[in-house]
């Protein structure tokens, strides 16, 4: 079994190096898939003129901008990220009132019980000790701040992930799947082990919320087809592979996405749980 520090550094590993890359290449076409979420997550957190907020695996910066908006000119925003190239093009943006850190936001040194909000998309499920991870954003965080994420549920209640996945696997080598307490995109799906990690953290007033949206993936099947593997499971599942294999994927592929193919695009259903948690008033 991996020790946590092994876990963290695989992570910190693929987000800096070829994680980050793909999810660069493919950035345009992830924030059109995952739009609904993010819009879900940000009006969730609710921003508020003034306010102090950090946004943990912030990437590109997208939702950095937005919360940056939000907080407006007396306001703040940190965005923190283990990744480099992706924090350089989150820098690009030349956002005012905010300031980027490349880093593990486990380990980072916040300002203690400095922030009023803290949020993330989709960042927050690759962390090698969770709990550990989540004690030290508490700590960052002022007397009744707000934590507001948004995670994916399970591989089968996301066909938008699962149904290409199911139809390439008869034409790779078998995939590791992570353990149960492993870092990776569907780490979060099991409610009870959010609430675990989020209650031993030290949070309180913990809701967990379902979101179910379709994804639209492209305008058609040949388009989605353009970019698929270029990011995420299967392009893990299909590093390594035979360029012949990964055609005859890619083909079953295109057949298994003919049912969701609509006039206004190919559309398949993704879940998240909406995570809202709160430090108590008394305790930071
Ligand atoms: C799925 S991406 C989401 C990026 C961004 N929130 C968005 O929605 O565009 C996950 C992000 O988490 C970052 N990340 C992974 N582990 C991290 C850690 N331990 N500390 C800070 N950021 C981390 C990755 O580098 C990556 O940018």
């Amino acid at each position: 079994m991996k020790t946590k520090d092994e876990l963290a550094a695989e992570q910190a590993t693929y987000w800096k190096g070829a994680g980050g890359t793909m999810w660069l290449g493919a950035y345009d076409r992830i924030q059109r898939g995952i739009q609904g979420f993010g819009e879900a997550v940000l009006a969730a957190a609710n921003a508020q003129p003034d306010e102090r907020a950090l946004d943990i695996g912030c990437g590109t910066g997208g939702t950095t901008a937005a919360l940056a908006a939000a907080v407006g000119a007396k306001g703040h925003v940190l965005g923190v990220d283990i990744s480099e190239p992706l924090v350089a093009a989150a820098r690009a943006q030349g956002l005012a009132n905010t300031a980027f850190a490349v880093g593990d936001a486990t380990t980072w040194p916040f300002e203690a019980q400095s922030f009023d909000l803290v949020f993330s998309r989709f960042g927050v499920m690759f962390f090698g000790d969770p709990v550990a991870a989540f004690t030290n954003i508490r700590r960052a965080m002022k007397p009744g701040g707000r934590l507001v994420f948004i995670c994916w549920r399970t591989p089968p209640e996301n066909p938008w992930a699962a149904v290409p996945m199911r139809a390439a696997l008869p034409f790779l080598p078998p995939i590791e799947r992570p353990g149960p307490e492993e870092p990776g995109q569907y780490s979060f799906g099991d409610r009870a082990r959010v609430e675990r990690i989020l209650g031993q953290a030290g949070f309180t007033g913990l809701s967990i919320e379902p979101v179910d949206l379709m994804l639209n993936q492209g305008k058609d099947i040949p388009s989605v087809m353009q970019n698929i593997g270029d990011f995420g499971p299967l392009a893990r599942a299909f590093k390594d592979v035979a360029p012949e294999q990964i055609a005859k994927a890619k083909e079953a592929i295109a057949e298994a996405l003919k049912p969701y193919a609509t006039g206004d695009g190919v559309k398949l259903a993704g879940a998240c749980w909406l995570v809202r948690a709160r430090v108590d008033q008394r305790r930071a």
